[in-house]
């Protein structure tokens, strides 16, 4: 059995599914692995390094006539491979059905496995990319949005008078919202955060921080643990309480995301219009609409003196972090998908990983 590695396009995505240390855990189940010449260079791992694990360096199209597992982030170039006709079982990080380059290769039946899509149970965690990827991404927010800023982070207080601190506030407290909270406090920030979902109050004030909530609302939280989208009576009692508290806050970070749907807008024009010019907001769901108004995917626009980071793949900017972890995660899902007394794929639909990531 062969795993193959097709190129990402490095112009849009520089992380790699499998470093080298992958390699050695995906020939360790017996699969052996291939991948085209230069293929981590993006991530800084040389080809040397990968052959030193096992790998054999092919080029992208006999990878995909050999292979019978690929691997692949983004689906944004995947209609530029030729794929065999049925022949591969294709790993990647794939939207639904809808997109061109996906219905492609499905005509070509080849069956795809989207990590995005992995349910969030206690067995699929180490698997997880979209938690450990969005956890990279609120560290990463945090610290471009510091760097933007043109004062110091944390209260100082010195000969010469008091350094006040930095006020940050972050939007949605999920995985990557928990991860910019932690971030901001060790750096010093007062934080304060808030979410849809009741259940993020205890985590928020674990970290530190304030949690702004609309008093007597409803909890937004499904049985699987995401948010619903808010009624209108919410979101009008919602608009109300962030716009008071935007207006003391230096930097905010939007992570607010339910999941299939676009990015909720919770910072208004009006909102940016009254922040103290030199502040700083990012906005990591600016390629599914933003959450803020004038967010645009990877550009920095300014406002009233206020610098708005729209981000698509924030990624992008940590990809030895980001591959590694990938790479961990992969491996956790071929593992969970092969079955190690026979040497074969398993696609097992009772398994509910399986089942929930196998694109239909
Ligand atoms: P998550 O599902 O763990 O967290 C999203 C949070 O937003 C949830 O806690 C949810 O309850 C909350 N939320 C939903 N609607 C809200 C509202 N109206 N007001 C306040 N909170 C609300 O998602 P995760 O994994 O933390 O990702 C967050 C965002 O970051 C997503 O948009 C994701 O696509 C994006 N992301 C972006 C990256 C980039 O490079 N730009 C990289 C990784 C993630």
């Amino acid at each position: 059995m062969i795993l193959g590695c097709i190129s990402e396009n490095a112009d849009f995505e520089k992380r790699v599914m499998l470093n080298p240390e992958g390699v050695k855990k995906i020939k360790s189940l017996g699969i052996d692995v291939m991948i085209p010449k230069n293929y981590g260079n993006s991530s800084d791992y040389a080809d040397d390094e990968y052959v030193k694990s096992g790998a054999t360096i092919s080029d992208n199209n006999s990878l995909c006539e050999k292979s019978d597992i690929i691997l692949k982030i983004s689906q944004r170039n995947l209609s530029e491979f030729k794929f065999k006709q049925g022949a591969n079982l294709i790993i990647g990080f794939f939207n639904q059905a809808d997109n061109d380059a996906t219905n492609l290769v499905k005509q070509n039946k080849q069956q795809i496995f989207a990590l995005n899509l992995l349910p969030r149970i206690t067995r699929a965690q180490a698997m997880d990319v979209l938690s450990s990827q969005a956890n990279l991404a609120g560290y990463k927010a945090v610290i471009d949005t510091a760097y933007e800023f043109q004062k110091a982070l944390p209260m100082m207080m010195t000969a010469a008078g008091t350094v006040t601190p930095a006020k940050y506030f972050i939007l949605g407290a999920g995985v990557a919202g928990l991860q910019a909270i932690a971030t901001a406090k060790r750096l010093g920030a007062v934080v304060s955060a808030t979410d849809v979902r009741l259940a993020s109050k205890e985590q928020v004030e674990s970290l530190g921080a304030k949690f702004v909530f609309v008093e007597d609302a409803e909890d937004m939280e499904t049985s699987g643990g995401y948010a619903k989208e808010a009624s209108d009576d919410f979101k009008k009692k919602q608009e109300i309480l962030i716009k008071d508290t935007v207006k003391s806050q230096d930097i905010i970070i939007c992570t607010a995301l339910i999941p299939g749907k676009k990015a909720p807008r919770i910072i208004t024009e009006e909102m940016v219009l009254s922040m103290r010019p030199g502040s700083v907001i990012c906005d990591l769901a600016a390629a599914q609409g933003g959450n803020c108004a004038f967010s645009e995917p990877d550009k920095i626009i300014e406002k009233n003196g206020v610098k708005i980071m729209g981000e698509s793949n924030i990624l992008n900017k940590l990809p030895i972090s980001a591959s590694n972890l990938y790479a961990k995660n992969v491996f956790n899902f071929v593992d969970n998908l092969f079955d190690k007394e026979n040497k074969k794929i398993n696609i097992n639909l009772e398994d509910e990983i399986i089942q929930k990531t196998l694109m239909r």
